[in-house]
């Protein structure tokens, strides 16, 4: 049945793909979706040429000036369609507890009425008079053992050709997948059906969104938007909301972490992940460059967005990234700011809703100091720093951002794409916070590292749609992407280190950071990006047992003089500003952490609570 015939549409199976679940199941969707015709994407580089060819015919793609930026392209999305819409993303499971309280629920055979099955479902006849891509893809090196395939059917040639830099994907894949083997199957639609006659638009989508998970059945059904986050969907639907309760039914963790490697000038080297909040510099700190005063400290890339954590056979931690490339804000990327990232932008990136320069290149807000005269903003209106000025007209979205293949990176981990992973000496935690939090803090333990986690706030960016700049908790960087109870999530990361710590391993320390503390002038104090180094060089110390710091309520701190300043201006005065502990900012904020328990009180590990007590019995020690 390797070409079956359905009412005149031809399912067009390759004869390399012999997986009969697979075939019926696109057959199934296709005639669900009333797709026009099937394409089978092999991954090849010609099929990624002529598919960004005809995005460019479409008008949804703009080749950009190969001199400047050779194969490169540019997309514009719908206005309405630029971020990840938190509110309209679903984690059906049976029981509204196991989805828990921060996540949107609804049940599995309500939605699925809603989808599928319903007389007005929604994905009934949704791709009609378009392809429907079948996109096959790895997250992990293809045949890995820690990687897992997942099968995305998509009506959108902007989500096949970055999803083929992205993920492993096409042919290599099904192979892999053999004639019955598992994958986690992902239906996507822009949801904007074209009746005969009609002619496309450039950004085809619906102000109705669904972005739906059945974690019991691991499927991911995603309606309404073209836009990354809600689209690609190996990245936060597999590879953390689906992956997270793959994780805990089989004792490893998916986690929104960047992974990076740090060489000293001897040659040691360590591995740490660390978990911020969308649009927080994650893709700048996979990428650092030592400053000056760390000459023969090299820092590398393994990861910049998701690492897959499994427990090896020593009892250490090892983690993968089970992506390939980077989906990454645009917007503050710079020479200075990630010369590495600049540097991977060179050529073959797909960018979306940045601006366009009167020379077919690329420009975005803090690209550099001074803009160009003339461009054309994401909106495809005619901008100027005059126009700006006068109307705050942004030129590029402000979550506006780039897909390039990891290979661009000049920083590139040699173990980049090893299957067995990297071993983690350290785990980061960072939210973004204009007050209160110290640029750094050890946990005393895996327990209150947990807590430190469980507990960050961050306040809110553009890569989310809704207000801005409001903090929110974001336990371990995770409140979008949680595929299941955020309590039982705690729970699994403390079992998960009593397990370690039982058979005798070394886990890896838990840290705190935050680089964006404020001055009275609502600037910020610390320097950030490269100077970075100066923090991690000493939780680096820390983890060899060497670092000196001193201990407060929540943990160590290092004391100005037990970081290596060379190279840098920063006064002790400055460094108080980032580091001091306010005792009235902390009452506030223990409170918040209260808040955050009563929410999550179903299922909530006694530890946290317990931990909390501890910390207020040393501040008022202190008092
Ligand atoms: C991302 C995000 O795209 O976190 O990585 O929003
Ligand atoms: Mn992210």
């Amino acid at each position: 049945m390797n070409q079956p015939v359905m009412e005149g549409l031809r399912l067009n199976v390759p004869a390399y793909v012999k997986h009969q679940r697979l075939i019926a199941w696109v057959a199934e969707i296709a005639a669900l979706t009333e797709a026009k015709d099937v394409y089978w994407c092999d991954g090849s580089q010609e099929e990624y040429d002529r598919l960004c060819q005809q995005l460019v015919d479409a008008g949804t793609f703009q080749k950009l000036n190969p001199a400047k930026r050779p194969n490169s392209y540019l997309a514009w999305s719908d206005p309405s369609d630029v971020a990840r819409v938190e509110d309209r993303t679903f984690i059906c499971t049976d029981r509204k507890e196991d989805a828990g309280p921060t996540n949107n629920w609804m049940a599995p055979q309500d939605m699925r009425e809603l989808l599928q099955t319903g007389d007005q479902a929604l994905f009934k006849g949704a791709m009609r008079g378009r392809t429907l891509y079948v996109v096959p893809f790895s997250m992990g090196p293809i045949g890995s053992p820690i990687a897992h395939i997942g099968v995305e059917l998509s009506d959108s040639p902007y989500v096949a050709v970055n999803m083929r830099i992205m993920t492993r994907m096409g042919r290599a894949v099904l192979n892999v997948l053999g004639d019955n083997g598992e994958f986690v199957p992902c239906v996507h639609t822009v949801g904007a059906p074209l009746e005969a006659g009609q002619a496309d638009v450039k950004w085809p989508c619906n102000k109705t969104k669904y972005i739906v998970h059945y974690p019991a059945t691991r499927e991911i059904w995603s309606y309404g938007s073209g836009y990354g986050g809600n689209a690609l969907l190996g990245k936060k639907c597999f590879a953390l909301r689906i992956a997270s309760t793959m994780g805990r039914d089989q004792g490893w963790l998916a986690e929104h972490m960047l992974i990076l490697g740090v060489t000293s000038p001897e040659g040691k080297k360590h591995h740490v992940a660390a978990a911020f909040p969308s649009a927080c510099g994650k893709t700048n700190f996979a990428m650092l460059i030592p400053p000056q005063g760390f000459e023969g400290w090299k820092v590398t890339t393994i990861g910049d967005d998701i690492a897959w954590i499994k427990p090896g056979q020593d009892g250490r931690l090892y983690a993968i990234n089970p992506e390939a490339g980077y989906f990454g804000v645009a917007p503050g990327t710079n020479a200075l700011t990630n010369p590495n990232c600049m540097a991977s932008l060179n050529k073959d990136v797909i960018f979306t809703n940045v601006a366009l320069t009167d020379d077919g290149d690329v420009w975005w807000e803090g690209m550099t100091d001074t803009p160009p005269a003339h461009l054309v903003d994401w909106q495809g209106n005619d901008w100027t720093p005059e126009i700006a000025k006068a109307t705050g007209a942004k030129a590029a979205h402000p979550n506006a951002r780039f897909t390039v293949s990891a290979v661009n990176n000049p920083a590139l981990d040699a173990d980049w794409d090893n299957p067995a992973g990297v071993p983690i000496d350290a785990f980061i935690f960072g939210g973004r916070r204009s007050t209160t939090v110290p640029l750094v803090t050890e946990a005393r333990d895996w327990v209150e590292g947990v807590y430190m986690a469980a507990t960050m706030g961050s306040e809110t960016t553009a890569a989310a749609a809704g207000q801005q700049g409001v903090v929110r908790r974001d336990p371990f960087a995770m409140l979008p992407f949680m595929g299941y109870n955020m309590s039982d999530y705690f729970r699994h990361w403390l079992d998960l280190g009593a397990k370690l710590s039982q058979s005798g391993a070394k886990l890896p320390k838990i840290f705190c950071v935050n680089w964006f503390r404020k001055g009275a002038d609502g600037k910020f104090v610390w320097p950030g990006y490269g100077e970075n180094m100066r923090v991690l060089k000493w939780m680096l110390e820390r983890v060899e047992g060497q670092g000196r710091g001193e201990e407060h309520a929540f943990g160590t701190s290092p004391r100005y003089e037990d970081l290596n300043w060379q190279g840098l201006a920063f006064t002790p005065e400055q460094f108080h500003t980032v580091t001091h502990i306010s005792d009235s900012d902390w009452a506030a904020e223990l409170k918040l952490h209260d808040e955050l328990f009563t929410q999550l009180a179903y299922n909530l590990p006694a530890e946290l609570p317990a931990t909390k007590a501890r910390i207020e019995t040393r501040l008022a020690a202190k008092a």
